[in-house]
């Protein structure tokens, strides 16, 4: 499309949708750039419905246009997924006035809530009717719940209430003819054939747009044990994931891993974070324990503590002993990631492999790197007991731009590779996006290739939903 076919095309949305749903310019950069600011592209408008009707008419004034559509929530994906990569004939769907709770409802443990509702922002009115989302992660104050489930997010709470598709009941979507699937029930069971909502989540916007969400809710939990630990390595943290996942009833609803480098980077992007602990420690773990009713959290974090430090598992830990200083240490895991960014640009994986075999992954990766890229340090953290690790690279300091792209593209492969030979995942969490899409290609069966290339042709014949994310569809089918 050339600039006067460009314009056309956004008089023709404007005049189509009307002016207030349409913008274009620069007002729309911010849409156009990913969170770490590594990647800016463009589009040739935003369009912000606040309906789902309006969602639907704006599909099809896409699809009358030959233009086609990246669906964006709060554009926190590490993924690329909704950074538009053919700014010249892609326009941007954002959900973020699309932010209304329909219903909540304390005796169904259920509630219905707009695409565009920021995750925090649900999380806290669910609250106020003591009730409890348990999705939880560092994006939240940013993230919406179209894109928590569009990537089928995990977080830090995943080992006791699952991942996003775990707690989605049903949905509405908007598909690429714009017409609108109604599947919002929160009904439990239903075994009327087959699950279709399952195809929009964690499809990362191919098949449709999500414009609501069914979702589960479960009782506020209204005590809440918050523990940092100093370890002597990631095998007595696993050790110790699994001593707690026996002897904590099913209450530990969170167990994060930090290498020492965690305290660096949280305080070189929150600087007046108070240290926890005094040791040093070759790694910490955030251990969490929370529940509603008649048990007594704290009793049972003490104890728990008292037998694994006894016997020598764990050398040093501080217990929260009040909610600011419980924060105070999710700020440390929550602040790594801004620290890393303020690096500069770096590796970012996510990768999965048996949780039985994550040390050994680790060690493995961590040294191909070092032989890879020796000048690189390399950050593995994250939520280790779902088998899920962030193996990050940062480049050294004072590198060209040239440089430090050799050295992220020289470590991903290695430890992409080693992610292979563990039989693990490259995208635990995060998804595919634009990012990955290429790796992806490489390893996807084709068996695998077929069946979602045929989907993707039954669903979306023309490619209009989010073309160049996950995989290039049309080259399959
Ligand atoms: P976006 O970035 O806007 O979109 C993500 C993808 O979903 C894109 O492909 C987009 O096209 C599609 N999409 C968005 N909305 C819709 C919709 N309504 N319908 C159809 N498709 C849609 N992720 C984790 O899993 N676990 C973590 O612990 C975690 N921590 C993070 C911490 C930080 C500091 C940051 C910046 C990110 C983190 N993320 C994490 C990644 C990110 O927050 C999640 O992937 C989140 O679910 C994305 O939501 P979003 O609304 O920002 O989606
Ligand atoms: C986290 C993001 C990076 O776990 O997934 O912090
Ligand atoms: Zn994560």
């Amino acid at each position: 499309m050339d600039l006067d076919q460009e314009r056309h095309a956004v008089d023709t949305l404007i005049q189509s949708l009307g002016d207030d749903m349409v913008l274009s310019g620069e007002a729309i950069e911010k849409y156009c750039r990913d969170w770490h600011g590594d990647v800016t592209s463009g589009a040739v408008a935003v369009l912000r419905p606040r309906t789902t009707e309006e969602v639907s008419a704006a599909v099809k004034a896409c699809v009358s246009l030959g233009l086609s559509i990246v669906p964006q929530g709060g554009n926190t994906g590490l993924a690329l997924g909704a950074i538009p990569d053919r700014p010249e004939d892609q326009v941007v769907i954002s959900l973020e006035r699309m932010n209304k709770i329909r219903r909540i409802d304390a005796d169904d443990f259920s509630a219905v809530v707009e695409a565009g509702c920021i995750l925090s922002e649900f999380k806290d009115a669910v609250a106020r009717d003591g009730m409890f989302f348990p999705l939880a992660l560092g994006a939240q104050g940013s993230c919406r719940i179209g894109g928590n489930v569009s990537t089928n997010a995990g977080g830090i709470n995943v080992l006791r209430y699952g991942m996003t598709r775990e707690l989605v009941l049903g949905l509405e979507a908007v598909l690429p003819d714009g017409s609108i699937f109604d599947g919002l029930s929160t009904l439990r069971k239903d075994n009327r054939g087959i699950d279709l909502k399952q195809l929009f989540i964690g499809a990362e916007g191919v098949f449709g747009i999500i414009t609501a969400v069914a979702v589960k809710l479960t009782p506020e939990p209204d005590q809440i044990a918050t523990a940092l630990l100093g370890l002597n390595s990631l095998d007595d943290a696993i050790t110790l994931f699994r001593r707690a996942r026996r002897d904590c009833c099913d209450l530990m609803s969170a167990f994060e891993f930090m290498p020492p480098l965690a305290f660096v980077l949280a305080r070189e992007a929150i600087p007046d974070l108070a240290m926890p602990i005094s040791g040093d420690y070759p790694a910490y773990a955030l251990l969490e324990i929370s529940g509603s009713g008649l048990v007594d959290i704290n009793d049972l974090m003490e104890r728990f503590l008292g037998g694994v430090m006894e016997e020598g598992l764990v050398p040093d830990g501080v217990i929260a002993r009040s909610k600011a200083q419980a924060r105070n240490l999710w700020l440390f895991r929550e602040g790594m990631n801004e620290g890393q960014a303020k690096r500069g640009t770096h590796l970012r994986t996510d990768v999965s492999v048996p949780l039985s075999r994550l040390s050994g992954f680790v060690r493995d990766a961590e040294q191909a790197v070092g032989a890879a890229v020796p000048d690189a340090t390399c950050v593995s953290y994250g939520h280790v007991c779902d088998g899920n690790v962030h193996l990050n690279v940062l480049p050294p300091g004072g590198l060209s731009r040239a440089e430090v792209e050799a050295r992220i593209h020289d470590a991903k492969k290695v430890i992409n590779t080693v992610v292979d030979t563990y039989r693990g995942s490259i995208s635990a969490e995060h998804g595919i996006g634009r990012l990955k899409k290429a790796d992806y290609e490489m390893r996807i069966p084709p068996i695998r290739r077929g069946l979602v290339a045929a989907l993707k042709k039954a669903v979306d014949p023309q490619g209009v939903m989010n073309p160049g994310c996950q995989l290039d569809f049309e080259r399959h089918s």
